[in-house]
């Protein structure tokens, strides 16, 4: 395989673990799932769940950029000359690793001290703020993998 293949097949590896992992927090952190009697056992076993999920969203982070400046350089030469598509994409993605470092940063060691202090109230309030920011992430890597898609259709 060529070096653009290579590239290519990890960049869109990166995206599929993007979406994976922000829709796999969504629907775990569906409310349903989530209210009952055994609330405290769910959100303890919820909270457990985060660390192996967030370890795919945290691959995606690093291999996106990596591979997508690698094919930059192979396919555009460089920044300056890269389509106003990829600099929308660069953009986006910026915007994206703001959200996911909230939701790491803020919502979840919220959760986890929430847990901890069995303040259950505290906790599906984090897993509500969690479940937001995952919806908007996950909207915006569709919009990045349409616009994506849709610059391929352009170049057929
Ligand atoms: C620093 C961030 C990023 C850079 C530098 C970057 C760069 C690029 C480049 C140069 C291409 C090839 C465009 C072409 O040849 O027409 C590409 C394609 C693509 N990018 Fe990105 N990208 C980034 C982030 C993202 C993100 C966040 C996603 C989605 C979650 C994404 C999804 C895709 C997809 C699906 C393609 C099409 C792959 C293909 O050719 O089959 N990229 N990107």
């Amino acid at each position: 395989m060529s070096a653009d293949g290579v590239f290519q097949t990890l960049h869109v590896l990166g995206a599929l673990m993007w979406l994976g992992g922000m829709l796999a927090t969504w629907t775990i952190l569906r409310p349903a799932r989530l209210a009952g009697a055994s609330r405290a056992q769910r959100l303890e076993h919820v909270a457990g769940i985060f660390p192996r999920v967030f370890g795919w969203i945290w691959a995606a982070v690093l291999i996106l950029p990596i591979s997508g400046v690698a094919l930059l350089r192979l396919r555009f030469t460089g920044f300056e000359t890269a389509p106003r598509d990829v600099q929308i994409m660069m953009g986006l993605y910026v915007i994206m690793v703001a959200l996911f470092l909230r939701m790491q940063g803020l919502q979840l060691p919220a959760l986890h001290k929430a847990v901890a202090a069995q303040e259950w109230a505290d906790g599906l309030a984090a897993t509500k703020k969690l479940r937001r920011l995952a919806i908007v992430g996950l909207l915006l890597g569709l919009a990045v993998v349409v616009l994506a898609v849709a610059r391929q259709l352009n170049d057929v």
